[in-house]
């Protein structure tokens, strides 16, 4: 068994607690001559599972190690720092992570000198720390969503004595640091965090636990990063927080998130968007600042999880199935044209099959744009992975299969809709199907392909859609 070094451990316990306390801190440490010496031109690979705040956590780290003159890989072979930044929101996630960290077994085989990390929000949980330290003795590198900072001193550490593994995982989150290194993935559509961590506590959710409490980001420094977007000529930033409407509350500054939205409106970036709304949470001075500025796009991701009342009062969400209707409602005689996207757990513990058709009932009523099904997954250490649960996995996957196929029909006739229409799309890249076609988004999120030159990609098209079908939209340029 390799020696360990630990500097911090996970703690359910301690990523439960709510301390008033929020302290920002500016990121200044600096690597030593022989980290950069060992790493100079090196290569480091990076694999993200889970939602756009590991994302914009994979741009912090290859910040890093950029700074360090490391070169990204996207080939796990040729890495000599390989990265795996992981999600605990499902057990798919997590057997997917257990899965894939087996063949790096070969690579570090191959490559004595490869340094292999794990982080992210499955290891913000102890039990899973347990078993990877047990299992998997090449890892060399743990690390929590909490000390993202510290990875360069971490790597510092760690190449001193190769033979040592290092574990620094915490569960305090009252900090925020800024000036982070960040090597962003696009160049032309960027995350930018407002909030970090949860407070709400729905009880599924292990994000509250791994990611910590609920902090706003100080606006000024969230403007500065969004005015250096823009500048830098990127089309589309979005807004990221667990609960973008608690925005602010923590701040004693009295600005709100509708306050926030506008003034990153008011920077004049082409597209505006923001993740994640919370139903009871949502003003209606967003609503107004929505509205007011074309450059916010008229979609809003507004999770549901369920259309029962009982089931959402048992899943610890604060609101009723008539008040998010009437929410939804209240939004569209403002905003007509509004798209609505949406998350729904099929089969929470003793879900029955009346609950579930009230939520088949919601999501028709709402006439959604797109949404997101899961399975419930018990989470160890939330509150509902200790209910005994009287429903069987086949009932939970036969009732999933019913709700996707009640929303398929709003998604595929909401895409028809859109057929003779021009919109305008900013181009992503080449289609990942078929070389010769480009794939874009429009203001909803929907995908569509169309024939053009690579030279439009990272800039927004006019496209009239031709085609539709459930997922995806075909579509023509349009001449300006
Ligand atoms: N099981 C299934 N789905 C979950 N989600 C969060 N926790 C769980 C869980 N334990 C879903 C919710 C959330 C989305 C990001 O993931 O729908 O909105
Ligand atoms: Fe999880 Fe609920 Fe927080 Fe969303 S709002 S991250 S579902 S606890």
């Amino acid at each position: 068994m390799r020696k360990i070094k630990t500097l911090d451990l996970p703690s359910i316990e301690k990523g439960r607690i709510r301390s008033k306390c929020v302290n920002t801190f500016l990121y200044s440490y600096e690597a030593s001559d022989q980290l950069f010496d060992e790493l100079r031109n090196k290569h480091y690979f990076i694999r993200t599972y889970g939602c756009q705040a590991n994302i914009r956590d994979e741009e912090t780290l290859a910040g890093f190690l950029n700074n360090l003159n490391m070169v990204r890989v996207e080939n796990e072979n040729e890495a000599d720092i390989a990265i795996l930044n992981t999600c605990a929101v499902r057990e798919n996630a997590e057997d997917k992570v257990y899965g894939e960290i087996g063949e790096f077994k070969n690579l570090k085989a191959k490559n004595k000198n490869l340094i292999l990390c794990i982080c992210g929000c499955m290891v913000e949980q102890p039990h899973v720390v347990d078993f990877l330290l047990e299992k998997f003795d090449y890892i060399d590198i743990f690390f929590g969503t909490h000390n993202i900072q510290d990875f360069i001193k971490l790597l510092d550490i760690y190449i001193q004595d190769r033979s040592t593994r290092i574990v620094d995982i915490s569960s305090k989150s009252g900090d925020i640091y800024e000036n982070l290194p960040v090597k962003r993935l696009s160049e032309f559509k960027a995350f930018v965090n407002i909030t970090y961590g949860c407070d709400k506590f729905c009880t599924y959710c292990i994000v509250p636990y791994t990611r910590g409490k609920e902090r706003s980001r100080d606006i000024q420094d969230i403007l500065n990063e969004c005015q250096k977007l823009k500048d830098d000529g990127y089309q589309e930033v979005t807004l990221l927080g667990q609960n973008v409407d608690s925005y602010g509350k923590d701040l004693d500054s009295g600005i709100d998130f509708a306050h926030l939205l506008e003034e990153v409106a008011k920077l004049g970036i082409p597209r505006v968007r923001f993740l994640t709304s919370y139903p009871s949470d949502f003003k209606d001075n967003v609503i107004d600042v929505i509205a007011k500025y074309d450059n916010i796009m008229k979609y809003l991701h507004l999770p549901v999880q369920s259309g029962s009342n009982s089931v959402l009062k048992k899943m610890g969400r604060r609101y009723t199935r008539e008040q998010y209707l009437a929410l939804v409602d209240k939004i569209r005689a403002k905003i007509p044209n509004m798209a609505f996207s949406t998350d729904i757990i099929v089969g929470f513990p003793n879900e029955s099959y009346e609950e579930f058709l009230e939520t088949a009932d919601l999501a028709s009523k709402v006439d959604y744009t797109s949404a997101f099904t899961f399975i419930y997954s018990p989470r160890k250490g939330t509150p509902a992975a200790r209910l005994v649960d009287n429903v069987d996995y086949e009932t939970k996957n036969k009732r999933f299969k019913e709700l996707v196929s009640v929303l398929e029909k709003d998604v595929s006739k909401n895409a028809e809709n859109m057929v003779g229409k021009v919109y305008p799309v900013l181009v992503e890249g080449l289609s990942k199907k078929n070389k010769d076609i480009l794939s874009g988004t429009a203001y909803n999120m929907k995908t569509i392909h169309f024939k053009g030159d690579l030279s439009l990609v990272g800039k927004i098209v006019n496209i009239k859609v031709i085609e539709s079908h459930t997922y995806s939209l075909i579509g023509e340029l349009v001449d300006e």
